[in-house]
């Protein structure tokens, strides 16, 4: 049987929500992955350091008995965000970056930042403090073509943050066009980006072609077939700026099924398998392990995982949904086949 076995990865960016969502979920990527980089963007927020170690408990109960995972905690950037705060999460060892969410960009915005210039202060605590600013990079000018929002945040937005503060360590996450790929190639080695599944595997087809999928959209959103090239080429290419992150987004099936559906993919179940697909459809599964175990460690400048997952390759179907009564939960690409299996 063909196999393939990598040092254990790591989920760089990844909501896993609260509640019963949070349980079913969790067990799911810490199954997966060996430490994840937790999104902050509950209701409400999560503003604080405190807020973040209650949050940090939540998620460790729901870890299965016998299974190691770590959770990173990250902190929601507002407006009233305090320097005491920013100071408070430099001297924390459990908070790992801050996320900077343009408001009304995607779910559970609201609380984010309307007039970025106006945060420059709080910018300048963070790369004085050098912690990590994790950015949804889409513009909330309502007027911007959906399909251009991220290539307008890039020349509008991040072009000038990234100038002003030369020393800032930035993660564009989840990339998804060309123009995106080749600003963080052209940038210095303190900008990054991280890629999912669901971005290189499939182009807006997908969510639009032949019916309405709402399980394929997500923000941003699923672009046309040049733009996956090109983060396939990135991704694939064993440059250290690109690595994983799923963006997993779960939202119960009947909020993704409706007629103003939510926005978010649930990939955790089936990550590594389904970059794996990605990876060998390339010619490159060689390139899966520094991409999915080592990258991202070493730019959150964490030592990499000990231990190993091992892949096989074998063919099985991905379950309809997780989860039970109101609270069920619809992957991408349920009720499809996966060629790779993790052990
Ligand atoms: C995310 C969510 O549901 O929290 N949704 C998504 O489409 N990716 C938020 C985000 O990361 O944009
Ligand atoms: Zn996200």
């Amino acid at each position: 049987m063909k196999t393939l076995t990598i040092t254990r990865p790591d989920d760089w960016h990844i909501h896993v929500r609260n509640g019963a969502v949070l349980k079913t979920v969790l067990p799911h990527t810490a199954r997966q992955f060996a430490r994840a980089i937790i999104m902050p963007n509950l209701k409400p927020p999560v503003t604080t350091v405190e807020q973040a170690l209650t949050y940090r408990k939540e998620i460790l109960q729901a870890v299965p008995a016998g299974i190691d995972f770590i959770p990173l905690m990250t902190l929601y950037l507002t407006a009233t965000t305090k320097i005491s705060e920013i100071k408070k999460a430099a001297e924390s060892d459990q908070i790992y970056a801050f996320k900077l969410y343009p408001a009304g960009a995607t779910t559970n915005s609201d609380s984010g930042i309307a007039n970025i210039s106006a945060i420059y202060p709080l910018l300048a605590e963070l790369e004085k403090f050098d912690i990590p600013l994790l950015i949804h990079g889409e513009t909330t000018d309502i007027d911007c073509d959906i399909f251009d929002r991220e290539r307008v945040f890039i020349d509008t937005i991040l072009t000038d943050i990234a100038r002003n503060f030369p020393n800032l360590r930035i993660v564009l996450e989840h990339v998804t066009t060309n123009e995106a790929v080749q600003f963080v190639y052209a940038s210095g080695d303190n900008i990054a980006a991280t890629i999912t599944p669901q971005h290189l595997l499939y182009n807006r087809n997908a969510l639009l072609s032949g019916g309405i999928r709402p399980h394929y959209y997500c923000l941003p959103i699923i672009k046309r077939e040049k733009h996956r090239l090109a983060l396939v080429q990135a991704a694939t290419s064993g440059n250290p700026k690109f690595f994983l992150g799923t963006d997993s987004a779960p939202h119960i099936t009947s909020l993704k099924e409706t007629s103003c559906g939510c926005a978010g993919c649930y990939s955790a179940y089936t990550a590594l398998e389904l970059y794996a697909e990605v990876f060998e459809q390339a010619g490159s599964l060689n390139k899966l392990e520094g991409f999915a175990s080592f990258y991202g460690a070493d730019f959150y400048r964490l030592p990499r995982n000990s231990g190993t997952v091992t892949l096989e390759k074998i063919t099985w179907r991905i379950p309809l949904t997780f989860g039970k009564n109101d609270n069920t939960i619809t992957p991408i690409k349920a009720g499809e086949e996966l060629s790779w299996k993790m052990q």
